[in-house]
């Protein structure tokens, strides 16, 4: 089976070919290169000992993918390949807007004139807004608070509309909780542009001693020590979770999310970072982040049963893996 894989240079996507690889899927990734780097491509190599045929173009440029579509046959796509960062998304809204909805609709038009019925999407949590309850569960109500989750409920709304007047199509979409970690040998993992925004590349930094301190935003919240409450899930995992979609046999649109099911508190992480990597983590106790929650994470009962998905890694994988990529790889 040949599979597209856009943005399959970057973090999850990365992690979600070797495994696709590893079962002996043939792999095409269409990535522009925007937030990765062409040596991806060999440390797959290096881990699986296979090949993928890559290309570098933009999702944009309808005329390229088109030639693409043409020439590779593909038998389903995972679509990874979009702009991520929640803060620069409110400066420039126009810009995600652009790059994440044309790059999906010149997806959607090539797969209909090529005739490719099966597509895998990364939505996020970040579609559920402020959630009522918790855990979440996908038939929650859906709202956002920044152009970047707008984007993903936007594409969302294309997919169901477009799946309504075409019920051949098979399209998961796929609601993502806080993927961290990286793969075990060390060679794939998170490396965000600049000062991170999330919290465990700003933890990995600070223990490796180039940021001075980690602000903890808000101690105040209703969670079980102030802190905010989060579901980790190893990248590892969730990569597993595309896997599992792909090869699902039932049909339609579905949506799942793809989270642990446990939430963890930003001091609880702290700690078990400290402790698994015996390393001190400095930190201070700052006001809370605009548009943050106290708490957010999923019921993941829905993709255990349809789609056998269990989570494999503790935090404590994670912790261990995030900084083993980080002491290997990052030029800090
Ligand atoms: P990433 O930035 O590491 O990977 C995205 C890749 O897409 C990059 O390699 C980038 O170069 C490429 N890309 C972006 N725009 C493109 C375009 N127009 N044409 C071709 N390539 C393009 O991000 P990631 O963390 O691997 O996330 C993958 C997907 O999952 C994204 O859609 C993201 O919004 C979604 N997601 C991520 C998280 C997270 O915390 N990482 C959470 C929820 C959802
Ligand atoms: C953020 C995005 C979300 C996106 C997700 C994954 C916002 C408001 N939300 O979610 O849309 O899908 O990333 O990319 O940006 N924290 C600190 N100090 C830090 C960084 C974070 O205390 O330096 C805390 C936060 O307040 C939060 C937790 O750590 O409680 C996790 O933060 P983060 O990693 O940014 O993820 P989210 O806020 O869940």
């Amino acid at each position: 089976m040949k599979i597209l894989v856009t943005g399959g240079c970057g973090y999850i996507g990365s992690h979600t070919v070797v495994k696709l690889l590893e079962e002996k899927f043939e792999v095409v990734i269409i990535d522009n290169l925007v937030n990765s780097k062409r040596e991806v491509l060999e440390k797959i190599k290096k881990i699986t000992g296979s090949d993928v045929t890559f290309y570098q173009e933009d999702l944009c440029n309808l005329d390229a993918l088109k030639n693409i579509f043409k020439k590779e046959k593909f038998d389903a796509v995972i679509h990874f390949a979009g702009l991520k960062a929640v803060g620069e998304s409110v400066q420039i809204p126009l810009k995600y807007y652009q790059n994440n909805l044309i790059s999906t609709m010149n997806l959607l038009s090539c797969m209909q004139e090529y005739g490719v019925k099966k597509l895998v999407f990364s939505s996020s949590a970040t579609v559920y807004g402020n959630p009522k309850s918790l855990p979440i569960k996908e038939d929650f109500p859906l709202q956002t608070t920044n152009p970047y989750g707008t984007t993903k409920l936007m594409i969302e709304q294309i997919l169901k509309d477009v799946y309504q007047a075409n019920p051949d199509l098979d399209i998961t979409i796929l609601r993502y909780f806080n993927p961290i970690g990286a793969h075990k040998s060390g060679l794939l993992g998170e490396d965000p542009n600049g000062i991170p925004n999330n919290l465990m590349p700003y933890v990995v930094r600070v223990a490796m001693g180039t940021l001075p301190v980690l602000s903890i935003f808000g101690s105040d919240y209703n969670t079980i020590d102030g802190t905010g409450v989060r579901d980790y899930i190893h990248v590892l995992d969730l990569a597993k979770g595309h896997l599992l979609a792909l090869k699902n046999p039932k049909s339609g649109l579905k949506i799942y999310n793809l989270g642990t099911g446990k939430g963890t508190s930003v001091l609880e992480l702290v700690n078990m970072f400290e402790k698994v990597n015996q390393v001190k983590v400095n930190k201070k106790f700052t006001a809370r982040r605009d548009g943050d929650i106290d708490a957010c994470y999923a019921s993941n009962e829905k993709a255990m049963k349809e789609l056998g998905f269990k989570c494999e890694y503790t935090l404590e994988d994670m912790c261990k893996d995030s900084y083993n990529y980080a002491k290997n790889n990052i030029n800090l």
